[in-house]
């Protein structure tokens, strides 16, 4: 006999036990996402695939990796020349990082256009800026390990940071480290937190993130809430009429993504792994050592744009405390965009032209930043990074006030299939 959810044999069984089928209609194949999703919304899925390579080959570098400054360098070298494919699971993790930022940079930025982040998807946006957090950290500790010369010197810079907080500064950077300088306290404490500790809140975020998506739904690059429109699609006469089931018709339309992004990841592994040392840079090929400082230390290049910031701020009586300020405050500023943008309108489709130039602003300034905070600096270059930076800021105190000059469109009732 059939149970409530009209399945029988061992699917009924388990459902009668345990949520299966139930959860599946929910999230997948009665979970109505709008027609008219675009390109910008293959990222999403994306960044999941991303997750789930990054803990895969993880897992399988763990077997062979030995977290001690005395055999890391050594160990990662041992992978990349007698572990059986051990070179394409360590490109396929050095690769997946440098694609996790490219694709959550993407990711972010379809929100920016698409208002995602305005009510009622305030959470979401407020967990996937958590996310960023997250991953900025399992990044930076993830690339300690290799114990190669950037590896070492990158995480000296930036833990000394710490040291520029006033009071606690100091004794606060020697409890991260571990000791009074990186070293292989410092090393085990980052592979223990790189290894399980930050994968396990990212996927609990990730989890959280996609939760709260589905309470309220997906935006659309119309910005339109389909479940305020009209009801009755073919499948379900209360679903919104703007609405298709998620599965088959996204995970379809998802797959395409997969296949468009594993051409150029695929590309990037076999080709050219190192990305001209831009996914793994020139320096971490020679072991770390305490005793020589590499002529240039630039972090890698998701991390530059912060970096940049903090440079362009002058240290003032010998603290560099509002560099580190500024880099912070920076993130910070991201999880207020949900209310500092008073829009009525949230697709860039219908916001007016002054909406479109100061989000460009935004995003060139950004870009520049992050190519200057490859370079070393010169008096000119910090004069740009300072104007960009300045740029960088203004846009989130410019969009509070922006509703009162901004001429947008008439918003459609339902969505357009462009
Ligand atoms: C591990 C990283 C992440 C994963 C796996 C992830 C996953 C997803 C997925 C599967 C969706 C639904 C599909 C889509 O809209 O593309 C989504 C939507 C969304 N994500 Fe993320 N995300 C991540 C990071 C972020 C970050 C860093 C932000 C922003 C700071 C963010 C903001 C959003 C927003 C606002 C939406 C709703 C989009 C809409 O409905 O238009 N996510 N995310």
């Amino acid at each position: 006999m059939a149970n409530t959810q009209g399945t029988t044999g061992l699917l009924g069984w388990i459902d009668e036990r345990f949520p299966l089928t139930k959860m599946m209609r929910e999230h997948l194949t009665e979970y109505y996402a709008p027609k008219n999703f675009n390109f910008w919304y293959f990222f999403g899925s994306l960044a999941l695939l991303v997750l789930v390579n990054q803990i895969l080959t993880g897992i399988w570098l763990t077997m062979s990796y030995k977290p001690s400054a005395a055999d890391a360098f050594a160990s990662v070298e041992y992978i990349m020349r007698d572990v059986d494919w051990g070179w394409l699971i360590r490109y396929m993790h050095s690769t997946g990082a440098s694609a996790f930022f490219v694709v959550v940079y993407l990711h972010m930025f379809r929100a920016l256009i698409y208002g995602s982040y305005k009510k009622p998807r305030e959470l979401i946006w407020i967990f996937g800026v958590v996310i960023f957090v997250a991953l900025m950290a399992e990044a930076f500790m993830g690339y300690l390990l290799p114990w190669g010369q950037m590896s070492y010197w990158g995480a000296q810079v930036i833990v000394n940071l710490f040291s520029a907080i006033p009071v606690v500064g100091p004794d606060l950077s020697v409890w991260i480290r571990g000791d009074f300088v990186v070293s292989d306290a410092t090393l085990n404490r980052f592979f223990s937190l790189h290894v399980i500790a930050v994968p396990l809140v990212l996927v609990g975020l990730v989890v959280a993130h996609i939760l709260a998506l589905h309470e309220v739904g997906s935006n659309n690059p119309d910005g339109i809430e389909i479940k305020k429109g009209p009801k009755g699609n073919r499948w379900d006469p209360k679903a919104p009429a703007d609405g298709i089931p998620f599965h088959p018709y996204y995970t379809v339309k998802d797959l395409v993504g997969v296949g468009v992004f594993l051409l150029f990841f695929s590309f990037v592994i076999f080709f050219a792994p190192e990305m001209g040392g831009y996914f793994l840079e020139h320096p971490n090929f020679d072991p770390a050592d305490p005793m020589k400082t590499p002529p240039h230390i630039a972090p890698v290049w998701y991390f530059t744009p912060f970096y940049a910031i903090l440079r362009a701020v002058p240290s003032f009586a010998g603290t560099q405390v509002w560099g580190v300020l500024a880099m912070g405050a920076a993130i910070v500023m991201l999880f207020f965009l949900p209310w500092l943008d008073r829009s009525p309108v949230k697709s860039i489709r219908y916001r007016g032209f002054l909406f479109k130039l100061v989000l460009a602003a935004f995003i060139i300034s950004f870009l520049i930043l992050g190519y200057l905070g490859a370079l070393p600096t010169t008096p000119a270059r910090t004069s740009l990074a300072q104007v960009c930076s300045v740029i960088y800021f203004a846009f989130f105190f410019v969009l509070p006030i922006l509703p009162w000059f901004e001429k947008t469109k008439p918003v459609p009732e339902r969505v357009t299939s462009k």
